[in-house]
Order: C-alpha cells, then structure tokens, then sequence
C-alpha cells in the first residue's frame, strides 16, 4: 500500500503515524523508538523548565537522527484564588493522611508556572523541526518565531471552531482529538460548554471545513482503526494510550496493569488531579475530590497541588492516588516494546489494504 501522502512529506517521515506526547509516561527512548521505525515520536515538554526542556532534547537526539516532534502546552497563567487553594490543601493533606501517602504542604508564594513562552527559545536553538501543542494557541510572537526558523506547527482542537482557528492562525498540522483520546483534553475555547465529540462525527466535520493535514486522535489502536481514520478524512494518526504499557513508558507497573484488564467504561472525565479536564481510569482519589464538593482551583494549580501526593503514592505502586491517563480502548494496550506495537499498527492497517 501507498503510506506516502501530504503529511508524512511535510514531516519527512515515511509512515503517517505518530505517538503521542504523554507527559509523565513518554520518554526520549519512546519518542526515539518510534522515530526509528519511521514514524514520527513526541517529546513532552509542556510545563517543564528550559533547561529540563533542552536536557530531554538532547537526550532524544542521542537515541535517533530521524526528526521527532516536541509537544507544549499553550495555556494561559492564571492568577491563584488563595481561599480555593488553601481548602484544597487542608482537605488532600487529610484525605492523604488517612491513606497513608506522605505529603508534602506547598507554600503558595513558592509556586512557580513556566510559561510556554520561556521554551521557545531553546526549541529554536536545538532546531526542532515540528512543534505540537495542547489546551491552547501559540501566541502571535511565537507563532511567527518558530515558523522563522523553519518549524512546522501542529496544534490540537476539539471542536471545528478550534480546528478554523488554528487554521487562521496558518498552523500547519491539526490534530483532532475526540472524546474517546486518553490524557487531557486539548479544549482551549473555555467560555464553551467542554466538547465531547466522539471522533467518527469530529473528523470528518473538520475535514469538511479545514484544509490542512488532520491527525485523528482517540481510539486508535490497531489496523482497522486506522483505516476508519483515514477514511473519514484523516492524514495520519496519533496514538496515546496504546503506548503506556511498553518499557519506554515510565507508568508505574500497576498502572499498566491496570490499563489491560480496564473495560470501555471505566476510563471517565476528571478535573480532580489537574484542574483540566482528562480521560483516565476512575480511582479512589478522583471520588474522593468529587464528592468533597470543593471548588477544584485551575490548572495549572490544582496539578501543582497534588504533584508531590501523585509522586508519594507512585513510589509505593498504589494506583488509588496517581492520575491513570488512558483512552476508551485502554484494555487493547499490550506490554510490548514500542518498536514492536509500532511494527503491528503498520503491518494491521498494509494487511487491509492488499488485495
Ligand atoms: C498518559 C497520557 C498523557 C498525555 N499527555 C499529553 C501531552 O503531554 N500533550 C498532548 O498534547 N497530549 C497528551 N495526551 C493526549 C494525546 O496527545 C492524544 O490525544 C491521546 O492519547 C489520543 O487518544 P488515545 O490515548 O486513545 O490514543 C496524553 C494522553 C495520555 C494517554
């Protein structure tokens, strides 16, 4: 079959098939092995230092010569509501207490959000050539940075009115995520009720009234899904969840077990770790944030405020107090090398095409 198409020239790569970023479960060795296959890998950055940001680059760079994208979050800072966030951590530091799970009191002045402004710099100084990004649009100076020095940019909607924005903004891929996509949604048009458009009706919408390369994001998991998405008006796909439980991922062992033996229904909508809403397997600290009937203070500040419990209750493998992103086809994730699940996606989606 013929995989060469708009996309993977415009991205020099030779399938149109591209690995999600997933921060806090992809590493460079993911990004890399996918890169290596002739796909396309994706560095997660959003929220991370400059110096963090490089340090990954590099190490990305040192496991593949082949081009991988490097993934941001476009979302604006928002001022912190000091009551909202002072409840917040009275109450987690209680409900961490009678779980059993350290944690560690944060002082309000000492938080610190980096702005995905203070990162455009240095992915213009490593020459990276695709830029993606998330919960939000690039702003105008940064747009025309990257695009200056080359850089392609690949924005996230969730709705046909961001995909036309995007495509106002000449950004150059769009990846379409439906409601069905493990992690958090890429929502950026807040003043709207949330999209939650399952991917067969968002596709071909967009595809209807947006020229640009699609990425179908959502669901995508072996040949027939892939087919289905470029059926419907996609150029490529991006794949998340059908990732997390390789050994490039770094979600915790039961996590990934978790994933396999979950059913359809038990990945559900949550503000409760981030602020933003996020697909993930349903858990004990997601009820518990749920029925207190707090005001969930925005992200980025409610991620900040259960960063270190998130962190305490991975060391101790208890997938009860950690974020367990994961799409609706979670249980088809499989516990093989990257390269191989790539290989399968590849050799799935050649099998329904020969004669
Ligand atoms: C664990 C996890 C983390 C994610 N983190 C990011 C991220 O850092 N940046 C981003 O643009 N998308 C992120 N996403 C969303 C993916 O880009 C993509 O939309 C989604 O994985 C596609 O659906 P699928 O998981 O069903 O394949 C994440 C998804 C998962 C499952």
């Amino acid at each position: 079959m013929q995989w060469t198409n708009k996309l993977t020239r415009l991205l020099s790569i030779e399938y149109p098939v591209i690995q999600a970023p997933m921060l806090g479960v992809s590493t460079p060795e993911m990004a890399a092995a996918v890169s290596n296959q002739g796909g396309l890998g994706s560095l997660p950055v959003g929220g991370l230092s400059p110096l963090r940001t490089i340090e990954l680059i590099q190490q990305t760079k040192q496991l593949t010569n082949k081009p991988f994208a490097v993934n941001l979050f476009a979302h604006p800072i928002p001022a912190i509501d000091l009551s909202a966030a002072e409840a917040m951590q009275a109450y987690l530091e209680t409900l961490c207490l009678a779980h059993h799970i350290p944690y560690t009191k944060l002082a309000m002045n000492d938080l610190h959000f980096y702005s995905y402004k203070e990162q455009i710099d240095s992915l213009i100084q490593e020459k990276i050539p695709i830029v993606s990004f998330t919960f939000g649009m690039l702003d105008d100076e940064s747009i025309q940075s990257l695009k200056a020095a080359g850089c392609l940019l690949n924005g996230t909607a969730t709705s046909v009115k961001e995909a036309e924005l995007l495509t106002e903004k000449d950004i150059d891929i769009i990846s379409v995520q439906g409601i069905e996509a493990g992690g958090h949604r890429g929502t950026f048009l807040t003043d709207e009720p949330l999209p939650m458009i399952g991917l067969m009706s968002l596709l071909p919408l967009v595809a209807d009234r947006v020229s640009k390369p699609l990425l179908a994001a959502g669901g995508i998991h072996n040949g027939q899904t892939i087919k289905a998405a470029v059926d419907l008006g996609a150029s490529g796909v991006q794949v998340g969840t059908a990732f997390i439980a390789s050994p490039e991922s770094v979600a915790i062992p039961a996590y990934k077990e978790r994933l396999q033996r979950s059913s359809e229904t038990d990945s559900v909508l949550t503000r409760s770790f981030s602020g933003r809403w996020a697909r993930g397997i349903s858990n004990t600290f997601m009820r518990e944030i749920e029925q207190s009937g707090l005001s969930i203070p925005e992200y980025p500040i409610q991620n900040s405020l259960t960063t270190a419990l998130r962190a305490a209750a991975q060391r101790q493998n208890n997938v009860e107090f950690t974020n367990m992103w994961a799409g609706q086809s979670a249980s088809t994730s499989e516990a093989k090398p990257t390269a191989d699940i790539f290989r399968t996606l590849i050799a799935q989606t050649e099998a329904l095409f020969l004669p």
